[in-house]
């Protein structure tokens, strides 16, 4: 989703503005644009594209400023052209402002303005905004007073930030779409997240809904939309600047699967003590009142969900999976025995953060299993459980997903123990297993065949991805990986539902990947005769003891044994492998698919 950001400093913010907008192109990238402030005067640059074409408009070195604001975009309303790019202007183009969210009352917003005047040039629902401040500025005793009472008449979502000719100052506010100041020695950033400024600094304030911050080349002032000021804590964040960087791999998503092992030792670091779990934000009996457990999530975090619901319910925890954009609409029955579990990455995805509104409206308790302190879904939920996985930049998720699965698996058993009065039967060698996990991830890191595969299977048509059990959330995750880098079609399937419909797809282009546990193994061994029956091509993704399947199997993504139900993980890392080979042979743009975004905060 859009990208935002804002410097403010003593010294030219051009680089520092290019260099945000950079680190932030994982949330869009359609367009880009800047505005400066350039003595007293605005200027704005924007074109359609990535930001590097902006760059290359920009450093010509004729535009300059000590105060900016930039965007990154990923459209909503309106195509991706130079018009429909940001900042957008007011009729004076006195008052640029970028902006990340859905103004919903932008119709409504536009057409008064309209009738007033005002002279619209794109078809974007932030253009709204600068036109009503030119109109509050006449009426409000201040620049802070007009972007008040601007943003206090917005529906929707939204985080914006503004600048105005003749004033030194980046004004910004966020209801529902995120916004982190950061703080610099000389100088102030804002951005949608805190990988824009790493590099600059660590010192981070998170704004909270309804926050307005006014930033001057002496300092910031933060006060609520009335103008009453408020205390907002500093953090300093444990993610270094280098965690944000490709560190030599061709591509971040590269980087991050390979950074897996050390994302899964931090997720369980001093989470396990011998045959307990040791959860510091949940001591024993947390969770005594919990009956039904609700994971709510989208993308690759619902998968790492239904990965973990498998594991909760052979555990006794009634526990269900959904999407989260449909548990809005039609949500099942909570009470205050519901535990709402909202996976979800970034902790800002709309569609999650909705879900648990509505959860928590109904009564349940709310829980945020995510990877971003600070962030909204940690912020509005009850309690929070931190995945420790380091800033993920590439849209596709891959270490993340790890991480989840790591840590739900940590929290199923606490749940457990509190729901059913007992430990998870296996629990030793289950805690054990996770412990070695790390090690197995580096062997299949160090000696997979995914990218000699990637290349004898290019040319399929159709690429299904099937499992059973745990292995089914990874099929369905293998399946999401391949189509949103390669763009080729990709399914996955429960093994058993094969043969309900799919199979008539199947042909010798159909290239059928069979994820396995161990334990499924007979009855995933008929399913693929079934598909080499149709002539369909099998790669069997499983553990070296499943013999019977690889060798029906005519290739193999072969993983080390460990316990059943952390095999999935280890195959996961295969077909994120094979879908990253994939999509590099077929020329892909591997950490910035089309059409797709890191981080959606529209629902
Ligand atoms: C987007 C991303 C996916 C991600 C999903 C959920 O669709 O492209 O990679 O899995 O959002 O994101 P979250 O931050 O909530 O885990």
């Amino acid at each position: 989703m859009c990208g935002i950001t804002a410097h403010v400093a003593e010294s030219d913010s051009l680089r520092s503005l290019l260099t945000c907008l950079q680190n932030l192109e994982y949330r869009g990238y359609d367009s880009a644009g800047l505005a400066l402030l350039n003595g007293s005067e605005v200027r704005v640059t924007k074109s359609a594209g990535e930001v590097e074409s902006l760059k290359q408009r920009v450093t010509n070195g004729d535009l300059e400023g000590e105060i900016g604001i930039g965007h990154t975009r990923w459209s909503t309303h309106g195509p991706p052209t130079d018009e429909n790019a940001h900042p957008h202007t007011d009729c004076t183009g006195k008052i640029a402002i970028v902006h990340n969210g859905i103004i919903e009352n932008h119709d409504q917003l536009r057409e008064s303005l309209q009738a007033r005047g005002h002279t619209f040039t794109s078809d974007t629902d932030t253009e709204v905004v600068p036109h009503m401040i030119e109109e509050l500025l006449g009426q409000c005793e201040s620049t802070a007073a007009a972007f008040r009472s601007a943003v206090d008449k917005l529906e929707g979502s939204y985080a914006v930030a503004m600048v105005v000719e003749g004033d030194h100052r980046v004004y910004a506010s966020r209801s529902g779409s995120p916004l982190v100041l950061g703080l610099g020695e000389d100088s102030q950033y804002l951005a949608s997240d805190v990988p824009a400024f790493l590099e600059f600094t660590n010192q981070v304030i998170y704004l909270q809904d309804g926050d307005v911050v006014v930033l001057s080349p002496d300092g910031y002032r933060i006060t609520d939309l009335d103008g009453r000021p408020l205390e907002r804590t500093v953090e300093t964040m444990s993610w270094s600047p280098e965690d944000a960087q490709k560190r030599g791999h061709d591509h971040f998503m590269s980087k991050e699967i390979h950074e897996q092992p050390t994302a899964i030792r931090q997720a369980i670091e001093g989470r396990i003590d011998g045959d307990d779990v040791t959860l510091e934000e949940f001591p024993p009996g947390s969770f005594a009142d919990v009956e039904a457990v609700q994971f709510v999530a989208c993308g690759t975090s619902y998968h790492a969900g239904l990965y973990c619901e498998q594991l909760l319910g052979e555990w006794g925890v009634p526990v269900s999976t959904h999407f989260a954009s449909e548990y809005a609409v039609s949500s099942p029955p909570v009470d205050g025995n519901t535990l709402v579990v909202g996976v979800t990455q970034s902790g800002e995805t709309a569609d999650t953060l909705e879900a648990l509104r509505v959860a928590s409206e109904q009564g349940a308790r709310t829980l945020a299993v995510t990877n971003v302190v600070g962030s909204s879904a940690a912020r509005k939920c009850d309690d929070a459980l931190f995945i420790r996985a380091g800033p993920e930049i590439g849209v596709a998720a891959t270490k993340t997903f790890s991480s989840q699965v790591t840590t739900l698996t940590l929290l199923g058993e606490r749940l457990a123990r509190d729901v059913t009065g007992s430990p998870t039967e296996g629990h030793e060698s289950r805690l054990s297993a996770l412990q070695s996990l790390p090690e197995q991830v580096e062997s299949v890191l160090a000696a997979s065949d995914a990218e000699q595969l990637a290349h004898r299977y290019r040319d399929s048509r159709s690429h299904f991805f099937i499992g059973r059990g745990p292995s089914f959330g990874v099929a369905r995750e293998g399946a999401l990986k391949f189509k949103e880098i390669t763009y080729e079609h990709a399914e996955g399937f429960p093994a058993g539902e094969l043969k309900h419909g799919p199979l008539a797809l199947v042909t010798a282009d159909t290239t059928v990947f069979a994820v396995c546990s161990g334990r499924e193994e007979s009855k995933l061994v008929s399913n693929v005769r079934e598909v080499q029956t149709r002539d369909g091509p099998v790669v069997a993704v499983a553990p070296r003891s499943a013999s019977s399947l690889l060798e029906v199997a005519d290739d193999t993504l072969t993983v080390p044994a460990t316990h059943p139900d952390l095999v999935p993980v280890l195959a996961n890392v295969q077909l994120q492998l094979l879908s990253y080979h994939s999509a590099v042979a077929l020329g892909r743009s591997v950490d910035k698919p089309r059409n797709l975004a890191k981080s959606v905060t529209v629902e």
